[in-house]
């Protein structure tokens, strides 16, 4: 059994609702789901890009990044996914509480892992966007060289060849890397932001 510990949040002077009056928009966490190599932090970056110019308040955590500061004592068994997208989950909310719009890439394979987050902010404030592209595709790229690596046997549970990837079952978005551009990417989730970003 786990020890009690006795401790009681405090209710804060300035809440979200403050924050979000304060930066003119609401705030919410735009997730990207997909294998290594389908353009989540591509899409993210540019999103992001098109955000900030639009004048909106933004954040972009990536896994790479990530992974090299808060989560570096992590490795890609189950397990410590589980825990990197658990981590992750709790600084998304922080940010979203900070009134931001927050951008998070990460593999995220387990779909348990991804209805926490999503669970977590609420409906409101979490948007799903499967960055779908084939295996293959992503193989073929290959711009970091790990699926090289992996077919190797150098790299052991890699998304796609040794681990798996369970593709959402209804995203709030879907862009299909393999077939649209960046540019239509991100038209197609600002179609969708632009109605959710304005302050109710
Ligand atoms: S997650 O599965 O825990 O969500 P995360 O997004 O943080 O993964 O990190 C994925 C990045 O780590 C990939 O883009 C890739 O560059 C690198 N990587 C290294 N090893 C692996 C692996 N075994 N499986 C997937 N990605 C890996």
């Amino acid at each position: 059994m786990k020890e009690k510990l006795h401790i009681i949040p405090h209710d804060h002077h300035i809440d979200r609702d403050t924050r979000q009056k304060t930066n003119g928009h609401q705030s919410c966490v735009i997730w990207f789901t997909g294998l290594s190599g389908s353009g989540k932090s591509t899409l993210a970056n540019a999103l992001e890009t098109e955000l900030v110019n639009k004048g909106y308040h933004t954040y972009l955590l990536d896994g790479d990044n990530v992974r090299t500061g808060l989560n570096s004592d992590l490795d890609f068994s189950a397990a410590a996914r589980k825990e990197n997208i658990r981590r992750i989950g709790e600084v998304a909310k922080l940010m979203d509480d900070a009134g931001l719009i927050t951008l998070a890439a990460f593999v995220s394979p387990y779909r348990e892992e991804r209805e926490f987050v999503r669970s977590l902010l609420g409906d409101d404030h979490y948007i799903e966007v499967y960055v779908d592209c084939p295996v293959e595709e992503c193989e073929k790229r290959d711009v970091k060289g790990l699926y090289k690596k992996a077919r190797a046997g150098e790299i052991s549970n890699f998304t796609g060849i040794s681990a798996p990837f369970e593709a959402p079952e209804d995203p709030d978005i879907r862009v299909q890397t393999h077939l649209q551009s960046i540019e239509e990417g991100v038209q197609t989730i600002m179609e969708h932001l632009n109605d959710k970003l304005k302050l109710k």
